[in-house]
């Protein structure tokens, strides 16, 4: 359950209102290249403007080290956001200086102002008080949207929290209930799916995924130091050495939930146009070759569990999904999950964009909207950016 007030708590009509929102979307050649965050902030926004509200929208974009930097300009955003709202859109050029002092002062209920970079200043990172006091002096009311950067405590997330009346908008609010649900009381058997690079960067969530799912099926770089840990040969593939402790560890205590690769596609080089095979892991990677997708047979061993989840989680991409030759695995795994009845989490870029890339987006269940916000929910730890909203009575 969500203990936290949200925008149905509190009165909004006649009221200015500060939206964080995670607007840190790609631009390319200074246009939006995917809004799906911005997409997702609407229910919010559609809810607080039909209610009376006036809003004045902070997010950030990139990381411009507390300077103003066109490059990192949300101006790019106006434009979408405006045709998403059917309502023109205006735009303050500084995060919490003249411009946005003047122009949130001069908004009308049903008015919507976005803010330039918070990280423009220095004071965002920070989270320096005076610089949060600035941005709650442009409203009465904070609502926080952003669940992509609840995990920094920046004065834009927490900060001003201290100086207005604060609550979730729905985004917030249905990412923390739904990720929290799947962990502590999901459909049996949970299934989690974890990739990417490195153990290191997924120690925590390893260890409280693992004494709550029955099975983690493991890929990515992630794989090649669990199976190099039990004496396979994986020639000149990635393998962290230095984490080798922890994967014996890991499988020592859940040796019987942890489902490693049977066979991989190797590559002479890191190259999409490098020559391949596929080899069984019991054969080993030969020298100078590297492991850089789960095999055929994999995928055949991993199917099952994800075809009889009552729940998935999954994140992080199985293979070297950037490199053509190397997304086999990782989009035949988002196939099983796009089929399974089970309800599936999916969060982290890299699987994510598998799935938009196999078209199957559509068929999960929750497709996260945060990156870093999502491993930290996933290893157990409070957000400090949803700590700081105020609790239900
Ligand atoms: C994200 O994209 O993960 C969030 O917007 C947070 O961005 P950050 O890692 O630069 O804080």
């Amino acid at each position: 359950m969500f203990r936290k007030k949200t925008v149905r708590d509190i009165a909004i009509e006649g009221r200015t209102v500060l939206v964080r929102v995670d607007f840190n979307v790609p631009i390319h050649e200074g246009r939006v290249a995917d809004d799906t965050r911005i997409r997702a902030t609407l229910p919010t926004l559609t809810y607080l403007l039909e209610h009376g509200a006036a809003l004045v929208l902070a997010s950030h974009l990139g990381r411009p080290k507390g300077r103003p930097n066109p490059a990192f300009s949300l101006r790019p955003v106006v434009e979408p956001l405006a045709a998403r709202l059917g309502r023109p859109v205006q735009f303050a050029t500084d995060p919490a200086g003249p411009d946005a002092q003047a122009k949130a002062a001069a908004l009308q209920p049903g008015q919507v102002l976005l803010l330039e970079n918070t990280r423009f200043d220095p004071g965002e990172t920070r989270n320096d008080p005076a610089f949060a006091q600035r941005l709650a002096s442009l409203a009465q009311v904070f609502v926080n949207d952003a669940f992509g950067t609840a995990h920094r405590l920046h004065a834009s997330t927490v900060g001003v929290a201290r100086y207005l009346p604060a609550v979730a908008g729905f985004l917030l609010a249905k990412e923390v209930e739904t990720i929290t649900r799947l962990l502590e009381d999901p459909a049996r058997p949970l299934v989690t799916i974890l990739g990417g690079a490195k153990i290191s960067d997924k120690i925590k969530v390893l260890h409280n995924l693992l004494p709550r799912a029955e099975r983690l099926l493991i890929g990515g770089g992630m794989a090649n130091t669990f199976l190099a840990a039990q004496g396979y040969r994986l020639g000149a593939s990635l393998v962290e050495a230095q984490a080798r402790e922890t994967a014996i560890a890991l499988l020592e205590t859940y040796g019987e939930k942890i489902v490693l690769p049977v066979d991989f596609i190797v590559a002479d080089r890191f190259a999409a146009d490098a020559q391949t095979r596929r080899v069984p892991v019991s054969e080993g990677v030969p020298e100078g070759w590297m492991a850089l997708d789960i095999g055929p047979e994999t995928v055949e061993r991993f199917a099952p569990f994800i075809r009889e989840a009552g729940s998935i989680i999954w994140n992080g991409p199985l293979g070297v999904f950037e490199l053509a030759p190397f997304a086999r695995g990782t989009v035949a795994v988002a196939r099983l999950v796009a089929e399974s009845p089970g309800f599936s989490l999916v969060g982290g870029g890299d699987s994510v964009a598998a799935l938009h890339q196999a078209g199957l987006a559509d068929r999960i269940d929750h497709i996260s909207t945060g990156g870093g916000a999502t491993l930290k929910l996933l290893a157990g730890e409070p957000l400090p950016a949803v700590e700081v909203l105020e609790d239900k009575p």
